[in-house]
């Protein structure tokens, strides 16, 4: 449960070394997807096929940043920023994902950390946002156990290039969304609906975290920190059912992933709830051990709740989990749930706002496994901004939305530190707008505006805003 709200008279002001940065992914913001060498993703492929993403967007230009680096370092650095967390393409890396290394596509990255560090910026390195190499999934993508091989080599050649330098490593992003929005529903790349398929994933994903976790220990060299981040399900049960509905939804979507990684075992009741899609073979002996690896920090991601009940099988069934309309059910077998849309306000992708999940999530976190210690890797919000004029010829993006949903969830943040949360940094989710996968460039999450036609950057008041906190490390009034 939330603690008692914030006191108005003291301010909101986080612990020395607390890290406060920002986070963008590589296909969402790079471009340049076929330059220097770059092979090809299973999101070029998704992005080209009619029909997958609002308008044919694709991320080939996306926001440019591959041409921008340095103007883009400048603009980190002219907000203050700690530490700014990133993806790296291992397309770039290993065009067909095997194989020896691209030497232009490990010099970009080694070019963009040194450009953090010379601006006393830390880098924050992930190894996978959802950019799989096509060949690995022209082998079986990630139901092909081969695939969690493979990304332990990819993570040994980045650690060999980067791992005097990186600060925090994160192996996966949102494996979830991997899984079940990529072999589940469809919603993602590669968009293949077969539920065996989605948990299959499941399982190779936390496989290749623990190893690459391995391959990364053994050649880094400055003593960095390792992480995973989860998005977590906050879940509100609605009706007679609904602690049945999220007890379900909780295995498949947070445990699937908590329990192997954070305690070396699948939790017994996913087994028995998904038994009739799969007997879960495809987990050999030994592979719980590998992928039970110590992590410094869990990285968590949070935007909003999600409301379930039990599905009483009479009506059409609603599958709203914050990605409707995207596809079908990510949800192998029949769980027997369905999702009820939340009451508003809402922020343009339709989410609503509640910060106070937050909250709980860290609390029920730190409960859980009260010896990890947490990140906010991504929190943040879409809304339709809009660039004005001003009448010296700058632009300018009011969003005062904006400013009040990241004040709001960095109270909540400060109230689960007061509570005793060893919660070490937040990352607000996005420096700059970029392509929301299958939403396209339909929806802006940055805190910096992107003009997509000109690849003007313009600082949004949320950007000015979350400057002083992260110079002064107290949220502003
Ligand atoms: C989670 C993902 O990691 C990121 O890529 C995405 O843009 C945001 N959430 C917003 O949906």
């Amino acid at each position: 449960m939330p603690t008692a709200p914030n006191d108005p008279a003291q301010p909101l002001t986080f612990p020395a070394g607390f890290v406060l940065g920002s986070a963008t992914a590589a296909y969402q913001i790079e471009g340049a997807a076929a330059e220097d060498g770059r092979g090809p993703s299973i999101w070029d492929t998704f992005s080209r096929t009619p029909g997958k993403t609002w308008n044919g967007d694709t991320g080939d230009v996306a926001a440019d940043h591959y041409h921008r680096l340095e103007a883009d370092l400048d603009l980190m650095a002219s907000l203050g920023l700690r530490a700014y967390r990133f993806s790296i393409a291992w397309p770039r890396i290993q065009p067909t994902g095997r194989g020896p290394a691209n030497p232009k596509g490990l010099d970009f990255y080694s070019r963009l950390v040194d450009g953090l560090l010379d601006r006393g910026i830390a880098p924050v390195a992930t190894l996978y946002h959802w950019d799989l190499p096509q060949a690995l999934e022209d082998a079986g993508g990630w139901t092909n156990r081969a695939t969690a091989h493979a990304f332990a080599e990819y993570a040994r050649i980045v650690g060999q290039s980067l791992g005097d330098r990186v600060a925090i490593w994160t192996t996966l992003n949102e494996p979830w969304c991997s899984a079940y929005l990529g072999y589940g529903s469809g919603a993602h790349a590669p968009g293949r609906t077969d539920g065996a398929a989605a948990l299959t994933a499941v399982h190779h994903l936390n496989l290749a975290h623990g190893l690459a976790v391995q391959q990364l220990r053994a050649v880094t060299t400055n003593d960095p920190q390792y992480s995973v981040t989860l998005n977590f399900h906050v879940l509100r049960g609605r009706g007679d059912g609904g602690k049945e509905a999220v007890r379900r939804i909780d295995a498949l979507a947070n445990r699937s992933f908590t329990d192997p990684l954070l305690r070396g075992h699948y939790p017994a009741d996913l087994l028995e709830d998904t038994a009739e899609v799969t007997d879960w073979a495809f987990v050999q002996d030994g592979d719980l051990a590998q992928i039970h690896q110590p992590l410094d920090l869990l990285g968590v991601n949070y935007y909003a709740t999600t409301a379930v009940r039990l599905w009483d099988g009479a009506t059409s069934r609603q599958n709203h989990d914050g990605h409707k309309d995207m596809g079908g059910s990510p949800w192998p077998g029949s769980p027997q749930v369905e999702f009820v849309e939340q009451p508003g306000p809402h922020t343009a992708m339709g989410w609503n706002i509640d910060p106070d999940g937050l909250e709980e999530l860290l609390l029920d976190l730190h409960t859980r496994f009260p010896d990890q210690p947490l990140v906010v890797t991504e929190n943040g919000a879409a809304f339709d901004d809009r660039v004005t004029a001003r009448a010296d010829g700058s632009y300018a993006v009011h969003d005062p939305e904006r400013v009040d949903y990241l004040h709001r969830h960095l109270a909540a943040a400060h109230r689960a530190l007061t509570s005793g949360v060893d919660l070490r940094g937040y990352f607000v989710w996005s420096l700059m707008d970029n392509f929301e996968w299958g939403y396209g460039y339909s929806k802006r999450f940055g805190i910096v505006h992107v003009d997509y036609e000109t690849q003007r950057r313009t600082l949004k008041d949320s950007a000015l805003w979350y400057r002083d906190l992260a110079v002064t490390g107290s949220i502003p009034p």
